[in-house]
């Protein structure tokens, strides 16, 4: 299932909403139950200092913001994503965050707030990655880290075909049964095979101002988590 450009952010939107109670289920179904080891990671990547700021883009269901909690609930948490009823169905098992309705391209806050800004399966979503990423820069402070989890294409080795019959049959079947949504599924699998590597993605991410940007890949090279810090020296990050 493609998702044309020109109405991408509405359909992305439309698409979250139909399936947002299912979501995290579905979640922790297809990766094995491993999804919240990586968002474990992505937490240890944001380095929080007690009391520090963290947003995450594109939250959902605000499970990222739920796992820093869980490792230092002196942090204030704020989630943004443009998908309300995502964020209606995980605040009811989480009432310690700071939800806000708006787009990852253009984030309601002002520059340099944040100790750490965090993204979950966001930034395979947006229409414009290098502003994605300028965004998250902006509103982070001086020294504070970016860390992005997202899925990869499938690697080329050994295990490509077995990757891809798993994303091509196996997901959207478990879209179907366990969300009534093989589209919404489909379009996971699409969408990753059509994704960026963590090679190009570290360059846009650089492109966008950030320094000292590494990768690290899990579930047999099909999730990577990028960490990059903003450097200390300003730049203009949308050019
Ligand atoms: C795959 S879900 C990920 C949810 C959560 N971050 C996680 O780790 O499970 C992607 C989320 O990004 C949101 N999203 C996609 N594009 C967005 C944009 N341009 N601005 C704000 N939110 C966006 C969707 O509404 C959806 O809730």
């Amino acid at each position: 299932m493609i998702i044309k450009d020109k109405n991408k952010a509405a359909n992305i939107s439309a698409m979250f909403k139909n399936i947002s109670g299912r979501y995290d289920l579905l979640n922790t179904i297809m990766t094995f139950g491993r999804d919240k080891s990586w968002r474990k990671h992505v937490v240890k990547e944001a380095s929080l200092k007690p009391n520090a700021l963290i947003l995450d883009v594109g939250t959902g269901t605000g499970k990222i913001l739920q796992e820093a909690l869980i490792s230092n609930n002196g942090i204030k948490a704020f989630g943004v994503d443009f998908t309300l009823e995502m964020m209606l169905a995980g605040k009811e098992q989480q009432d310690n965050i700071s939800w806000c309705c708006a787009d990852a391209l253009n984030l309601p806050f002002p520059d340099s707030v944040f100790d750490a800004v965090t993204s979950g399966y966001l930034i395979r979503n947006v229409t414009d990655i290098h502003r994605a990423f300028a965004e998250q820069t902006r509103t982070a402070k001086p020294g504070g880290k970016i860390v992005c989890l997202d899925t990869c294409p499938p690697p080329d080795n050994f295990l490509r075909p077995f990757i891809l019959l798993y994303l091509k049959l196996v997901i959207p079947m478990l879209g179907l049964v366990f969300a009534g949504n093989k589209n919404a599924y489909r379009y996971l699998t699409s969408s990753t095979e059509a994704f960026k590597s963590p090679e190009e993605l570290s360059l846009i991410m650089k492109n966008a101002g950030l320094d000292n940007i590494r990768f690290r890949k899990f579930m047999f090279g099909t999730i990577s988590i990028l960490c990059g810090t903003r450097p200390s020296l300003q730049r203009n990050f949308l050019s």
